[in-house]
């Protein structure tokens, strides 16, 4: 059984981290939370967090964790990350992994120096429907993945918008794209080697980037597409994957909504009524007008995902192994969104390989 500790006790902690933990009974439990704010300890105080501190070297100095949680702003990872590192701790950071990939890097590096372990919590990859599409890639259904776009659409509210991430310029990019590219790099089991990214700002009233059109390219000519947009006033859409392969299409969604169509299928000349009700995500192989659904995802499909996520760091604590999605591997993720960053500002195509280079890797 490892000992968590959490530093910041804000939305994640409450809807996501606790949820998890207390999935996997027997096999972690929450021994403290931090957060200067009064309220935030109020709330972990009545929600079965055992003891609440302002401080957090004082709370790992008092409950003694195996891991702490890094679950405060992104400005705050690196400096909570290396105080947790520094007493002997590992470390499940809440992503983007840092705010820099300076500080990202600093962070692998304290963390290969003790020998101790950081994972991101990108948890999309653990989500059924992702791991399912994943799954189904390379079967005789669906052959080779060729190319895949993704899709997102949010309206932003004062209530998204509240706190640090409302400061936040690169907000779009670093909050969300970062899980978009991760699930592009698992999708593809490799990373793009050159990507070129478009932020425009068609409302003047809008000074951070609300609109994200990525395109990648991968080393073998494959390739993939990115919308993220926050201005549209219309249904929100929260993540849509689109998988084009050899023989069939793959096609996840996260978000609820009800869709109903009545149509006719010309080629056929036969009428057809579909009506599908999207929970938390769905994931389903498409041919032509056959489809067959892969998996699906509850209402909340995060805190699972999560659950999942860190069970799989649980484990390869156990084994000795390197955990998926590891403060090294991850940095591949946060280094196209600071490549895309690059490629808006510079309007030009940005080749991977000699944007940052990641820290030589003191564990070979
Ligand atoms: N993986 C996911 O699905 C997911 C979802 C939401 C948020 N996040 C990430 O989680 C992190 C936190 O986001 P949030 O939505 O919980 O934000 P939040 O504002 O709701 O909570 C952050 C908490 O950190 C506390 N805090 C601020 N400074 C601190 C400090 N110095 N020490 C300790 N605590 C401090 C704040 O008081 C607040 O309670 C961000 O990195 C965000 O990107 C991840």
């Amino acid at each position: 059984m490892k000992r968590i500790a959490i530093i910041g006790l804000g939305a994640v902690t409450r809807n996501i981290h606790l949820p998890a933990y207390a999935s996997l009974v027997g096999r972690v439990a929450v021994v403290g939370g931090c957060d200067p704010d009064a309220q935030a300890r109020t709330w972990a105080s009545g929600h079965g967090v055992p003891a609440v501190f302002a401080d957090p070297g004082e709370m790992i100095d008092r409950t003694r964790p195996d891991i702490v949680a890094v679950c405060s702003p992104p400005d705050f990872h690196r400096a909570h990350a290396e105080l947790a590192l520094g007493a002997g701790c590992h470390v499940f950071c809440e992503k983007p992994l840092a705010s820099t990939l300076a500080d990202a890097d600093a962070i692998i590096v304290a963390a290969e120096k003790c020998g101790l372990q950081v994972v991101v919590n990108n948890q999309f990859p653990a989500m059924r429907i992702h791991t399912a599409a994943r799954d189904e890639i390379g079967s005789a259904a669906f052959g080779r993945l060729l190319y895949l776009h993704a899709w997102h659409t949010m309206r932003p509210t004062a209530h998204t918008e509240a706190g640090w991430r409302g400061a936040m310029q690169r907000r779009v990019g670093m909050e969300f794209g970062i899980h978009v590219l991760d699930l592009v790099r698992f999708f593809f089991g490799a990373t793009p080697t050159r990507i070129l990214a478009h932020m425009p700002r068609p409302d003047a009233s809008v000074s951070w980037d609300a609109i994200n059109l990525v395109a990648m390219d991968f080393a073998d000519g494959r390739a993939a597409s990115a919308v993220l947009d926050r201005l549209s006033k219309g249904p929100e859409r929260y993540l849509d994957f689109r998988l084009d392969g050899e023989h069939a299409a793959i096609h996840t969604s996260i978000g609820g909504q009800v869709r109903a169509a009545v149509g006719v299928h010309t080629r056929q000349r036969r009428p057809f009524v579909d009506l599908r009700l999207v929970g938390g995500g769905r994931a389903v192989l498409e041919q032509g007008n056959r489809s067959r659904v892969l998996a699906a995802d509850p209402q909340n499909p995060f805190a699972p995902a999560t659950a999942r996520h860190f069970g799989a760091f649980l484990d390869a604590l156990d084994a000795g192994t390197r955990p998926p999605a590891s403060a090294r591997d991850n940095r591949e993720s946060l280094r196209l969104v600071f490549a895309a960053y690059q490629s808006a500002a510079d309007a030009r195509s940005v080749e991977i390989e000699s944007f940052a280079p990641p820290p030589p890797d003191l564990t070979r």
